[in-house]
């Protein structure tokens, strides 16, 4: 049997290849981004509004860039450490002790080529036949994607529960506690906040519930919190799940560069992790990949402190990036907020979630699902279809909720990672009117008149960005 995305395509290979193939998934931001890319060449709409990436918004802070430059013309570009240099896993222990509470050494760290690698590395040294993985349901796809490529049918979906009246979201720890006590074998837990897609937060005591059940249940987890930085609401990093006793001996921390320091083309991470996983790794590094480059091992290291290799030196830039990167933490903040009030707007038709963290908002379309100039007239059916409607017919692009799992049937991620001006204002502006006019066509009674939407939309632009 050949995977669906070759015959789809006729291709035919002319040897048996994995079956395994067939449970593969996507992320659909990279799949989109090309359509997106098509319909923009196509020359249609003046303006593509650009809701859809995952991307930051923000470029890398120069003197990140400075530093780079500088390693590269000391001819730092021959192979590196694997694990990362020792006085680069220092800097970054001393930091995540300081930030997390926990004493971590530098043989509890190691750099990754991106956040992303750690999820298969993870499943691969920890997951057995037979041992099962739980998944957030709606979730970053990848996880999902891998756990079944390697797992199969043991992959189990922690399902957000969905507030019928508020059309909200929210996971509750009891109903892991079920899927920890009804299933032997659970082997992993992934778990990520601030989350993508939701942009929700897991705060403290919840993560203290989940560790009583770790603690219980002996299960591992992959901790997530690649967007630790951009919390909104005065709060300066994620609260870390290493941070509860005894789970560092528990937990594989995955974090890294791409989000909070704009560096998502570097491809440039790291794990905090037991000495033993950080050993497996290791072993993965030396067969997969050798090492992170060099002068992406000075980058992280100058991060949080001074660098010395092979009799150059490289001064610490952490205080100038912060600063950088804080004004940006501010901006997400802000257009976050900016799009949660404009989206509420249309309430009870589009019901957003509180913007909590991350650059994304995952409001509720059901209402707009279920208006019927959109089901008889427009044939749409899901969000899927909306999506593509959105894009092909009114030039806004934003994500399907289902593609990052059942559970985000009806609802559509924004990410407000795009430039201010060019996207989030207009674009908000545009999707109100877009969705006005679904409701009018309707014939029902929109939450707001069209011709009020730009005044709206000022007094919010206002109350946020002034
Ligand atoms: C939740 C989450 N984890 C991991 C990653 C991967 O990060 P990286 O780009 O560093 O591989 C992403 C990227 O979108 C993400 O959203």
């Amino acid at each position: 049997m050949l995977p669906k995305f070759l015959t789809d395509k006729n291709l035919t290979p002319n040897v048996t290849i994995n079956p395994s193939l067939n449970y593969l998934g996507t992320e659909s931001a990279f799949d989109f981004g090309a359509k997106v890319m098509e319909v923009e060449k196509s020359g249609k709409f003046p303006q593509i509004y650009k809701f859809h990436v995952g991307d930051t918004g923000p470029k890398t802070p120069e003197p990140i860039i400075n530093t780079a430059i500088k390693a590269l013309q000391d001819k730092q570009t021959k192979y590196g450490h694997f694990a990362g240099y020792p006085q680069v896993r220092e800097n970054i222990a001393r930091y995540w002790s300081k930030t997390r509470g926990v004493n971590i050494t530098k043989d509890n760290v190691m750099l990754q080529p991106g956040g992303k690698p750690v999820i298969e590395m993870s499943i691969q040294a920890l997951v057995a036949p037979g041992d099962k993985i739980i998944v957030q349901n709606p979730g970053y796809p990848i996880y999902a994607s891998l756990a079944e490529f390697y797992n199969h049918g043991n992959v189990l979906n922690w399902n957000a529960r969905r507030d019928e009246n508020k059309n909200t979201l929210e996971f509750e720890v009891e109903d892991l506690k079920k899927i920890l006590s009804e299933n032997n074998q659970v082997k992993l837990l992934m778990l990520n906040t601030p989350q993508n897609p939701t942009g929700m937060v897991f705060g403290k005591e919840k993560l203290e519930q989940i560790a009583e059940l770790v603690r219980e249940y002996k299960c591992f987890v992959v901790f997530d919190d690649i967007y630790d930085q951009i919390v909104f609401g005065g709060d300066k990093h994620q609260f870390s799940f290493l941070s509860l006793p005894g789970m560092l001996d528990y937990t594989i921390n995955l974090n890294g560069f791409s989000k909070n320091f704009a560096m998502t083309g570097w491809r440039l991470g790291f794990i905090v992790a037991p000495t033993w996983v950080i050993e497996i790794f290791g072993k993965f590094a030396i067969n997969k990949y050798t090492a992170v480059p060099r002068f992406s091992q000075i980058v992280a290291g100058v991060i949080f402190g001074e660098v010395e290799l092979d009799g150059c030196k490289y001064e610490y830039i952490g205080d100038k990036v912060q600063e950088i990167i804080n004004k940006d933490f501010i901006q997400y903040e802000n257009k976050g907020k900016f799009v949660e009030a404009a989206l509420r707007l249309l309430s009870p038709y589009v019901v957003p979630n509180v913007a909590e963290g991350a650059f994304y908002l995952f409001p509720s379309f059901h209402k707009v699902l279920d208006l019927p100039y959109v089901k008889n007239d427009l044939k749409i059916k899901s969000d899927k279809q909306l999506v593509d409607w959105l894009l092909t017919e009114k030039g806004i692009a934003t994500l399907a909720g289902s593609d990052f799992g059942s559970m985000g049937a009806g609802f559509v991620r924004f990410s407000y990672a795009e430039d201010r001006d060019n996207h989030i204002i207009p674009g908000m502006k545009h999707v109100l009117k877009v969705v006005i006019e679904l409701i009018e066509k309707s014939n029902a009674t929109p939450p707001l008149l069209a011709a009020d939407v730009d005044t709206k939309i000022e007094e919010l632009v206002k109350k946020y960005f002034a």
